[in-house]
Formats: structure tokens, C-alpha cells, sequence
């Protein structure tokens, strides 16, 4: 006989596995207790429709709606897309609340503006609003049912809706808890239609698990058309905000914001920021690292210190463990830097994460100079990938970078050999890594001992 009844459906929280039965901890994740029971999805029949050669298909190029914050519009590519579905993911308190609601104060002057809010009551919105200003004009809808919310977004089709969070939309359809997977999706997928056939650009707010997913299902991320992660640290006054996915702009473009009592103020020049070091000083050094199409220059510190671990310390903040591990091992194996009794730690300023090879030559540079106990040239930045060989490989885009170490008054660039210098940069070409610290570190400031 054939079942007629759908199979249960088991789903974890954070990764969005899913399975036929139950299983303590997650096969996909490895976390624990985060399986839960999901309705199984109505199956509906429907017939064929025509298909249609692309030649045919009627698009226009929407015009894009700015957002009143020019970083936002940078890290969206250009400003907000009419109908689109945008994720912003973020962890508690680093400012996602207070971002959007500048932003839908700025587009409410001119155009229509909805923020749904369920977690925060009316009240409370009003009392932040009244600290950044301007933002009478916004709309406020205070409801987590999904129902009541889509039915008032099909209504009112404003031209943009900031939902705030959707881990606290609920259909009761469902028979789970807001913020499961199956809540989650359903809200996700609801609103998505909804955005899609009345035009409203949608954005949403996502909580992130401990490691920056955002959370709930991974689904969430393959449905939206845009996700903006919201990073930094919450006793910091900088954020960095980047695009992981985006469908109408290129990704790992970043800003980055300041809070301030009246609200998150643009960086427009981070290199300032994030990139001068303390002349002299041993264990730091200046990166020119490629972050979208951004340049910008970062500090990067070192610390190198004794240790009796058997398993010497790794720690990178801003950088990927692996990468750190890999200059570590041809630092010692082909530029005789012997790091084998030393912890080594690995800072990058300003709570920005490098995941571009270009910065390689710099982070180098700073063990280089922690190790020897000697600083790097003053006014000197660098840039470049360290292959497994000890041998440099040219960076993407050099004259942009070398653009950006002139902006701030850098006299000298240290990059792989065949860098072609430009304008008044000077380029010290180095062929292996060995020549790079050769060329970059100030043997004759070194400290004493
Ligand atoms: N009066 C104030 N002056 C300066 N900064 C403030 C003030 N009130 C709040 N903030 C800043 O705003 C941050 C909270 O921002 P916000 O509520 O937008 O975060 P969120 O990402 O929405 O958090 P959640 O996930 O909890 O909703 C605080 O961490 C704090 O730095
Ligand atoms: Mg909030």
C-alpha cells in the first residue's frame, strides 16, 4: 500500500539540514539539540506554462532607490533595488536597528517607507528615531504575524519595508516557534513573493549564530538577492559592513561606520583610519588590501613571543587561520625565521577581516619585524601573495593600490617583482619573501639584545 501521509521532516536551526528522523546533534553542523520537528509542505499539483526565449523577455533596468547612507548604497552596488530582497545579518547590538532606520528616514522624504517591527515596541523605535532624526516620515507597523504583515505590505506596497527581525515573523500555520527553520523560510518565502509582485524592496534583519552565519536556515541565504553582513565589535565604536552575496553588484565591497550618539556615520576614508602606524614601532605593518573595489590600506600587528607549548599559538584576529598558519611555515622554511618555539598573534585594525591573498606580504612583514625585533621602514606599505615557494606572486590591481599608499602620503611600496611603479610610489620589487623583509624591515633600528 502507498503512504499517503508526507514523512516528517526533521531540520536543524543554525545549518538548515535537514532529515527524515531525529538525531541529537546535527550530521551537518555538529551542534546539539538544534534538530526540530518541521510540517511537512502541502504538495500542490500544477500544469505546464510556456516558456518563452529570452530574447522576448520585457526588462528594464530599474532605477535604483538611494538609501540616504552613500556606504550603504556602495556595499548594495549602487543603492537599493526596487522589489528586491535584501538580508542584513549581524550580531546583537553592533547597530543593524539603527542603520536601517537612518536609512528608511532618508528614503521616507521622497518616497514611501515601512518598518515592521517586532522587536522592539513603537515606542522604543520612536525614542531611537528621535536620536537620529528625520525620521518622521517612516511608517511603523509594530506585528510579528506573517499574515497581518504581508497583507499590510500587499495593501500599502510601499517602496520599501525594513523587517526587524525576521526571526520574530510566526505563521500559525506552522505549528513551531518563531525563529525555527520552518518559520524562518516560510517568512523568507512569503515575503519574498511579496516583494517581488508589489514592488517592495524588502529588507531583512538576521540574527547571526555564534561563528556569523546568519541564523536559521542556510535557505535563507540562497533566496534573498542580497546579504550584508554586519560585523565588528560592539565595545568598538567602528563596524565594517560587507556584501557576501549580491546579485546586482559585486560582493566584498565594505564600508565602514562609525557610531556616534546621533547614529552610524560613514567612513568614507578608512585607509586614514585603519592604516598609519606608529613610526618606529616593532610587530606593525601596512597592508594594501583589495576589498572589492576599494583599496585600502590597513595596520597589521604582530606579536611573536616565547612559549614551552608543545604546539605553539596561532592566533589570527581579521585573518584566516589557515592563511596564518601557511606564512608562518614559509617564513621559517624559506626566509629562516624560526618560529617554532613562539606563539605567534596576528591583529589586522579596525575589526576588519582580510580574506584576500594580497595582504599575505604584510601580515609577513609584521611577524617578520616582531620576530627580529626590528621595525618596518617608516611610510612603507605592502602588498603581495606568498606562494608556497617563498617566491611572490603579483596582487590584482596594483596601480589602484599603489593609487591609495599615495593618497596617504606613503613613499614606498614593497610588492612582488614586475610591479611597474607609479606616479611618485616608488615600488621595492622583491622576488621571494626573504627579499621582501630584507627590503622592508630597518635592520639599523633594530632593539638592542
Ligand atoms: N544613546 C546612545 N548613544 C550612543 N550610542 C548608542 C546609544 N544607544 C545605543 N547606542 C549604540 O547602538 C547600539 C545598538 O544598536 P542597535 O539597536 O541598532 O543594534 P542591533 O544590531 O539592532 O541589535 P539587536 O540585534 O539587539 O536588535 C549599541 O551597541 C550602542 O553602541
Ligand atoms: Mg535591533
Amino acid at each position: 500500500m502507498a503512504k499517503t501521509k508526507t514523512a516528517t521532516q526533521f531540520a536543524c536551526t543554525d545549518c538548515g539540514y535537514s532529515a527524515g528522523r531525529w538525531f541529537g546533534k546535527c550530521p551537518q553542523c555538529g551542534e546539539f539539540g538544534t534538530l526540530v520537528e518541521e510540517a511537512p509542505a502541502d504538495a500542490t499539483s500544477a500544469g505546464p506554462k510556456a516558456t518563452l526565449r529570452l530574447v522576448d523577455v520585457k526588462a528594464e533596468e530599474a532605477e535604483r532607490i538611494p538609501t540616504g547612507v552613500a556606504e550603504l548604497d556602495r556595499v548594495l552596488g549602487g543603492g537599493l533595488v526596487p522589489a528586491s530582497l535584501v538580508l542584513v545579518g549581524g550580531e546583537p547590538g553592533v547597530g543593524k536597528s539603527t542603520l536601517l532606520l537612518s536609512a528608511l528616514a532618508a528614503i521616507s522624504k521622497d518616497r514611501r517607507a515601512v518598518l515592521v517591527t517586532g522587536e522592539e515596541s513603537s515606542a522604543q523605535v520612536k525614542l531611537r528615531a528621535a536620536r537620529l532624526g528625520g525620521a518622521e516620515n517612516v511608517e511603523i507597523l509594530a506585528a510579528t504575524e506573517l499574515d497581518v504583515v504581508c497583507a499590510t505590505l500587499e495593501q500599502e506596497r510601499p517602496d520599501v519595508c525594513v523587517i526587524d527581525s525576521v526571526q520574530t515573523l510566526y505563521s500559525s500555520e506552522l505549528g513551531s516557534a518563531p525563529g525555527s527553520v520552518g518559520q524562518v523560510r516560510e517568512a523568507a518565502g512569503r515575503l519574498l513573493r511579496v516583494a517581488k509582485e508589489s514592488g517592495v524592496a524588502t529588507i531583512l534583519v538576521g540574527h547571526v549564530t555564534k561563528d556569523g552565519a546568519v541564523a536559521g536556515p542556510r535557505v535563507l541565504e540562497h533566496l534573498v538577492d542580497c546579504v550584508l553582513q554586519f560585523e565588528g565589535d560592539r565595545y568598538h565604536e567602528h563596524r565594517v559592513l560587507r556584501a557576501s552575496k549580491n546579485r546586482f553588484g559585486s560582493t566584498n565591497e565594505l564600508a565602514v561606520f562609525e557610531m556616534t550618539g546621533t547614529g552610524l556615520v560613514g567612513v568614507p576614508e578608512p585607509s586614514e583610519l585603519f592604516g598609519r602606524t606608529v613610526d618606529g614601532e616593532i610587530g606593525a605593518a601596512v597592508g594594501c588590501v583589495l576589498e572589492g573595489s576599494r583599496p585600502l590600506l590597513l595596520e597589521i600587528q604582530a606579536l611573536v613571543a616565547p612559549t614551552d607549548l608543545a604546539m605553539p599559538r596561532r592566533v589570527g584576529t581579521g585573518v584566516d587561520p589557515k592563511r596564518l598558519a601557511m606564512i608562518v611555515a614559509v617564513l621559517s622554511r624559506h626566509a629562516r625565521i624560526a618560529l617554532g618555539q613562539a606563539d605567534v598573534f596576528v591583529n589586522v585594525a579596525g575589526g576588519v577581516r582580510i580574506d584576500e591573498p594580497g595582504a599575505d606580504l604584510a601580515i609577513a612583514l609584521a611577524i617578520v619585524s616582531a620576530a627580529k625585533g626590528a621595525p618596518v621602514k617608516p611610510n612603507v606599505a605592502a602588498f603581495g601573495e606568498i606562494g608556497l615557494t617563498g617566491r611572490l606572486r603579483p596582487a590584482t590591481q596594483s596601480e589602484r593600490r599603489l593609487e591609495e599608499c599615495a593618497k596617504l602620503g606613503l613613499v614606498a611600496a614593497i610588492a612582488p617583482a614586475g610591479t611597474p611603479s607609479r606616479g611618485k610610489m616608488h615600488v621595492l620589487e622583491a622576488e621571494t619573501l626573504s627579499q621582501a623583509a630584507k627590503a622592508g624591515i630597518d635592520a639599523e633600528r633594530a632593539e638592542p639584545g
